[in-house]
């Protein structure tokens, strides 16, 4: 049997733009990311997810690829990617990068040609559908607001944007995309990287009547979206290609590895087998309540059969409001994000930190005047946008910009996050980048006891608690302290008033442990 390095693998998502600037020019980039190689190491990661780097003129911050092939001048070169590989693979760190199926650029030179003239072959490539009368073909929606058409200066087609009209999308059934892709994820792993994150993985093709659908608000941004059950994207053809791309991987040594941007627990189900996506984000973004967190977790866990694949816990990202926030700011916010660490990272599977989750950063106030997200923009600010989640990491307490850059920053630093860098954190034994270092080498230690089972055990009311070969996990979600009577060694707890009383274990409101109960080790 192969060796899957991947599962239960702990991976850490670098937004490339805003994690560490080697040149001082406000931006951060690749060169950046191999300098802080050993604080990432250190903080006990095995993978990084890079989001895109290539060429792009950065309407949504490299979600719009003008150049599949290269970097972004910004970011710096591929001789610069080619170190970053060889550095992160000598600390034994994998690398992901993210891949953009589903939209090109507008700069990219397939739609400059086919915007060139109306019978240039490459407007095959992408959708371009003459309108009803004066309006777009369809009723289908923009994710970022606004229909998914644009047709320029009186054209007699309108096209297809799915993201914004700076994104057109693909037309994956004309067979020239999928083979250009195919060139495209094997030029990379040839290059190294050892898998990818794919971009809106479900939405390749567009189902081919293009009609009409009825729509209702998204879940988390409130504009309009396809009705659950009417769905235009998620067509039997999307299998095809990553059956494809698996079959691409699977000739690479070591492994290498898909990881499909797919959140939805009955997509997972259809998308995670032996020979399609070996991963999923199983995006935990409830409200904190024990039972609501238990009945996601048994979702997650139950998508998927432990023989192929095991959840991969993810509770931030760059499109999300930092879950400290969400899970009500400030101290209340970290006490509880601590837990929700604790609770997810004993669970079998991956686990997906986002920069900054590890140093307990809150959603940043980004003033309205720089926020940049085509969110925010194309909603004309009736969506607050995902800048808040984007901005650069503080490295160095009493520097400007908190040590990200001399230069200000694209998104400005907010002038209290000087306390939460990362060289105040590290000399704290207390702070929250200490509790993740423990809690990683903690995990690594126990790895090899750990079976893919887990177990849930009775448990007070307002706490939840597992058993996982000798590990014991209990999270207080209440508001008020509890002793639980569970036997075993703590092995840590998410905040300093978790400890052993003469009779059981006290738990402050808003913590969890982690428990070590004695077993053979053959058992
Ligand atoms: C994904 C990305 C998001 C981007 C969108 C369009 O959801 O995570 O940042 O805006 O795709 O590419
Ligand atoms: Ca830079």
């Amino acid at each position: 049997m192969r060796s899957s390095w991947w599962r239960n693998a702990v991976f850490y998502q670098v937004y490339v733009r805003s994690f560490a600037d080697s040149n001082n020019d406000g931006v951060g980039d690749l060169p950046g990311i191999t300098s802080r190689l050993d604080y990432l190491r250190s903080l006990g990661v095995d993978g990084l997810w890079l989001t895109p780097f290539y060429p792009s003129p950065q309407k949504d911050h490299g979600y719009d690829v003008a150049d599949y092939y290269g970097v972004n001048p910004e970011y710096g070169t591929l001789d610069d990617f080619a170190r970053l590989v060889e550095e992160a693979h000598r600390r034994g760190i994998k690398l992901l990068i993210d891949i953009v199926p589903n939209h090109t650029s507008s700069r990219h030179p397939w739609f400059e040609a086919a915007l060139s003239g109306g019978d240039d072959p490459h407007r095959t490539r992408y959708y371009f559908v003459p309108g009803r009368d004066d309006a777009p073909p369809n009723n289908w929606q923009s994710a970022f607001g606004g229909p998914a058409w644009t047709r320029l200066d009186g054209a007699p087609e309108w096209y297809m944007h799915l993201f914004a009209p700076e994104q057109p999308d693909l037309n994956w059934w004309n067979p020239a995309v999928p083979a250009e892709f195919r060139k495209i994820i094997t030029y990379w792993l040839d290059r190294g990287a050892d898998g990818f994150r794919i971009d809106v993985a479900v939405s390749l093709h567009k189902r081919r009547d293009l009609a009409d659908r009825p729509l209702v608000p998204h879940r988390t941004t409130g504009l309009p979206t396809t009705a659950p059950g009417f769905e235009i994207i998620d067509q039997p053809e999307v299998h095809d290609v990553y059956r494809d791309w698996r079959h691409i991987t699977g000739t690479y040594e070591p492994e290498r590895v898909l990881v499909g941007e797919i959140f939805d627990p009955g997509r997972q189900s259809r998308y995670i087998k032996q020979d399609e996506l070996h991963m999923a984000f199983a995006m935990m973004d409830r409200r904190w309540d024990a039972s609501a967190w238990k009945q996601a977790i048994d979702v997650y866990r139950h998508a998927v059969s432990r023989s192929t694949s095991l959840p991969s816990w993810t509770q931030s990202n760059h499109d999300v409001i930092r879950h400290v926030t969400r899970l009500g700011g400030d101290g209340l916010g970290r006490e509880r994000a601590k837990a929700s660490a604790l609770l997810l990272l004993g669970l079998p599977g991956q686990y997906f930190i986002y920069q900054g989750e590890e140093l307990g950063l809150e959603e940043a106030f980004v003033p309205p005047e720089r926020r940049e997200d085509p969110l925010y923009i194309h909603t004309n600010g009736r969506h607050q946008g995902r800048d808040g989640c984007r901005v650069p990491m503080p490295w160095r307490q009493h520097e400007p910009n908190a040590g990200f850059s001399t230069a200000p920053p694209w998104l400005p630093t907010p002038a209290a996050w000087d306390r939460n860098a990362v060289d105040v954190q590290a000399r704290s034994t207390t702070s929250v980048l200490s509790l993740y270092r423990r809690l990683l080498e903690i995990r690594r230690g126990l790895a090899r006891r750990l079976p893919a089972r887990m177990d849930w055990a009775a448990a007070p009311k307002d706490c939840l608690m597992y058993h996982r070969g000798p590990l014991s996990v209990a999270c207080n979600f209440g508001h008020r302290s509890l002793e639980l009577d569970q036997a075993g060694r703590l092995l840590i707890g998410s905040t300093p008033g978790v400890r052993r009383s003469a009779t059981g274990l006290l738990m402050p409101p808003n913590s969890a442990a982690w428990l070590e109960t004695r077993r053979s080790a053959a058992s």
